[in-house]
């Protein structure tokens, strides 16, 4: 199983940004994840696409996983495909017509994702399923990080990989929030492909050995 660990920038330090990235792409970080959050649709307000732009102008040419929290969402995934996002992925309750805003991303270049809240059905997947690259299933409350484990996200997390299984389409499966060395297995074990960590590894006091581990529990999971 080709599994990618997704740094979420929300714990690194900002005064640093660049240099952060870096050190976790070092430290063998397959992609990164930068979430963008709005005090509107989420309490909490981070980066937005100028501080993209910026990244892409210090050189740091990564994959770069856009977390959307934002809304209204479209005006911003116009912005965020200018500033070079490789991926955005949107929530369902931040646009009042999901089919189009998803056809925005991949029109604009970019490989689409849904976000699947604690309490958001994923019975819409279908609806959609050959509108997406990606399915993220977020595995906390948006808003946060630093966050406890919903433990039901598990079978969330089954659920949404019978459905993309059953599609046949080439989709990744991401897991955001909570995620550390100790239950990263288990993520994996229901289906998950991509893991978002955030404090587990920008928390930590050595980003190689930490990734490191993750990647062992992947591979005994
Ligand atoms: C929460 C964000 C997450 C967050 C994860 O709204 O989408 O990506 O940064 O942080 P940790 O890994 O600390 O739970
Ligand atoms: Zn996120």
């Amino acid at each position: 199983m080709n599994y990618w660990i997704a740094p979420s920038i929300l714990a690194a330090d900002f005064s640093r940004l660049g240099d952060e990235i870096r050190a976790v792409l070092e430290a063998g970080a397959d992609l990164i994840h930068f979430d963008v959050m709005d005090n509107h649709y989420v309490p909490n307000l981070s980066v937005g696409p100028l501080v993209l732009t910026a990244l892409r102008d210090a050189g740091i040419d990564c994959t770069m996983d856009v977390h959307l929290m934002v809304k209204p969402v479209d005006r911003l995934i116009g912005d965020f495909l200018t500033s070079g996002a490789d991926i955005i992925s949107i929530h369902p309750e931040s646009t009042e017509h999901l089919h189009r805003s998803l056809a925005l991303i991949r029109e604009g270049g970019a490989r689409a994702g849904i976000v699947f809240n604690p309490a958001t059905s994923i019975a819409l997947l279908e609806e959609v399923i050959d509108l997406v690259d990606l399915v993220l299933i977020m595995s906390v409350n948006p808003g946060f990080g630093g966050q406890a484990f919903i433990a039901s996200s598990l079978e969330k997390l089954r659920l949404a990989r019978n459905v993309i299984d059953a599609s046949g389409n080439e989709i990744r499966l991401e897991i955001d929030g909570g995620i550390k060395a100790d239950n990263i297995a288990d993520a994996a074990r229901a289906g998950a492909d991509t893991f978002v960590a955030g404090s587990a590894i920008f928390g930590s006091a050595d980003y190689p050995a930490t990734i490191t581990t993750m990647r062992e529990n992947l591979a005994a999971a």
